[in-house]
């Protein structure tokens, strides 16, 4: 069977005076429908990496291929359908909460499916929310699931997740884990989750991707990752700078 998407040597340079890439050589194969966690210290490039995956942000050098068909063959509009985007800081359309969530249907000519949009409100905790509302008055945490919504109602294949549950408040944050975990065991999406929560890492991912020293340096079981990384950098990166000795500041 192709695999669902192929990363081969993927790079993205640095803008400005640095010349040392970002990051390089990220090689990957997803054969099957995964949630994977995607991790890593601030600045490593995860948001980068998604926006690439999802035609937003260009590769400078290597490849990624969707059912064996190489991004730069695909439309951007019709990849980006397909492997869809979730901010890590949501941006609403002007006009009112429906007209955002009807707005996908719109750009890409495909019905609106008001009764899913009316079942998922709820199960989002977002029953209170006016349709009508203005969606530029909305909060950070319920833009950011109207975002996430926006997103679910092109029944993408891929579905890229940029730290989408930061805003939230922990029941809010249990509800969108719970949406996503059964949307993925029903539809089969793939979902790359960009998180800095270790615990939900655990809890939602089968797959760990970690991006350190400027490249996804380990690739492995969620267990095999948490129980025993593979490298010092991703051990460090778990500890946090917590554990580690503090200096004595008195
Ligand atoms: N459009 C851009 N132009 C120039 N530099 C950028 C751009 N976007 C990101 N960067 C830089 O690339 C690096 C990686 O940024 P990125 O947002 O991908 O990291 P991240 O791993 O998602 O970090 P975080 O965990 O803080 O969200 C940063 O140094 C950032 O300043
Ligand atoms: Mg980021």
């Amino acid at each position: 069977m192709k695999p669902v998407l192929e990363l081969q040597q993927v790079k993205k340079n640095r803008t400005g005076a640095d010349t040392r890439p970002l990051f390089m050589d990220v090689s990957a194969q997803i054969t099957e429908p995964s949630m994977i966690a995607l991790l890593g210290v601030s600045g490593q490039g995860k948001s980068t990496l998604l926006r690439m995956l999802a035609a937003l942000d260009r590769i400078d050098e290597g490849s990624v291929r969707l059912h064996d068909v190489p991004q730069s063959e695909m439309d951007p509009k019709a990849w980006r359908m397909k492997v869809c985007y979730v901010a890590q800081q949501p941006v609403m359309l002007q006009g009112s909460v429906e007209q955002n969530l009807r707005a996908v249907s719109f750009l890409h000519r495909i019905p609106y499916e008001d009764k899913l949009v009316k079942q998922l409100l709820p199960r989002l905790g977002l029953e209170h929310l006016e349709l009508g509302k203005n969606a530029e008055l909305l909060s950070g945490g319920e833009k950011q699931r109207i975002s996430l919504l926006r997103s679910l109602l092109l029944r993408p294949e891929v579905l890229l997740l940029d730290e989408v549950t930061a805003s939230l408040d922990r029941g809010s944050k249990e509800l969108v884990e719970q949406v996503l975990q059964e949307w993925h065991t029903a539809e089969g999406t793939t979902m790359i989750w960009v998180t800095h929560d270790l615990e939900q890492a655990r809890q939602i991912s089968g797959q760990v991707w970690f991006m350190g020293e400027g490249t996804l340096l380990e690739n492995s079981a969620t267990t095999t990752f948490f129980d025993s990384p593979a490298t010092e950098t991703a051990r460090n990166y778990m500890q946090g700078p917590a554990s580690k000795e503090q200096p004595c500041l008195s």
